[in-house]
């Protein structure tokens, strides 16, 4: 069932624990995120980069692939289909496209503007159902071409954009995208604090997911996280699985090159890290 974000968020923060967002690539992405949720019981938000999009032919054909996935497969549990770090024209084509959920990386724009554009987005969203995230403070590295510095949000102005409406709000704590350095200091928990004090029932994003600890995750939920962004993790454990079949020699065994035996392994690795992140957020269940 394709649906916005905001029922599963809003219950996911009530309940203490998050819904896991996976990045989706293609088809078998698609197929092995969806799949997992339904067998799991767990509501799931499939993440679309600007990039990904692109490579999935546009944000129709996702849309449209997604949707009739969800049909094909019997798919029951809630599922949102949302963009990840989108521009402001990148998420209004989304919402053309037939998107459920849009997020509007506003973070590099001065505060005043992050306001502006998305308070107009809020707008849009809610006249036709759908949630949108919003980000102040950046997550450090670099995803599809989104590059951030890593700085901490600012506590006062997560509470203005809160304050707009949005239904969900990504806050830079010390997070960043793709692997984690051998030196890096961890998750501020003070800031998350003082974003959860200010914010309330506000469900609050983490992005870079890959990589976190597990007791770091548990303690973020504590503190009001309720969506937990996860893309490196499936991609490396995907390649991880490709390159021991084709190590093994096993294309060159029978029909072994055939794409559906091929991508088999790499898919059923995508299923079973999807597995391993909802059962460590607590979304199992919970559809
Ligand atoms: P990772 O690739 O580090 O898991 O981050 C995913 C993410 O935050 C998507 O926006």
């Amino acid at each position: 069932m394709l649906v916005s974000a905001k029922e599963m968020l809003t219950k996911a923060k009530a309940g203490k624990y998050a819904v896991g967002q996976f990045n989706i690539n293609n088809l078998e992405w698609t197929k092995a995120i969806l799949i997992t949720a339904q067998e799991q019981n767990s509501p799931v938000i499939l993440g679309v980069s600007e990039g990904a999009g692109k490579y999935m032919c546009g944000f129709k054909t996702v849309a449209d692939m997604v949707k009739a996935m969800i049909e094909d497969l019997g798919i029951t549990v809630p599922v949102a289909l949302h963009l990840d770090h989108g521009s402001y024209e990148g998420a209004k084509k989304c919402i053309a496209a037939g998107f459920s959920s849009v997020m509007f990386d506003g973070s590099h724009y001065p505060i005043e503007e992050n306001i502006e554009k998305t308070k107009e987005l809020v707008g849009i969203c809610d006249e036709l159902g759908l949630s949108l995230e919003a980000e102040v403070g950046s997550i450090g590295g670099e995803e599809d071409g989104v590059v951030g510095a890593g700085e901490c949000a600012d506590p006062n102005e997560c509470k203005m954009i809160a304050d707009l409406g949005v239904t969900m709000l990504a806050a830079g704590i010390g997070n960043i995208h793709g692997k984690y350095p051998e030196n890096w200091a961890g998750l501020s928990f003070d800031t998350l604090d003082a974003i959860q004090q200010l914010t309330g029932d506000m469900p609050l994003v983490l992005h870079g997911g890959t990589g976190i600890p597990a007791e770091m995750i548990k303690k973020a939920i504590s503190l009001g996280v309720s969506k937990i962004n996860v893309n490196t993790e499936c991609q490396l454990s995907f390649a991880d699985a490709t390159r021991k079949y084709i190590e093994e020699g096993k294309d060159l065994q029978g029909k072994g090159f055939d794409p559906r035996k091929l991508l088999a392994p790499g898919f059923e690795a995508i299923k079973a890290t999807v597995k391993e992140k909802m059962e460590l957020f607590g979304s199992v269940g919970k559809a």
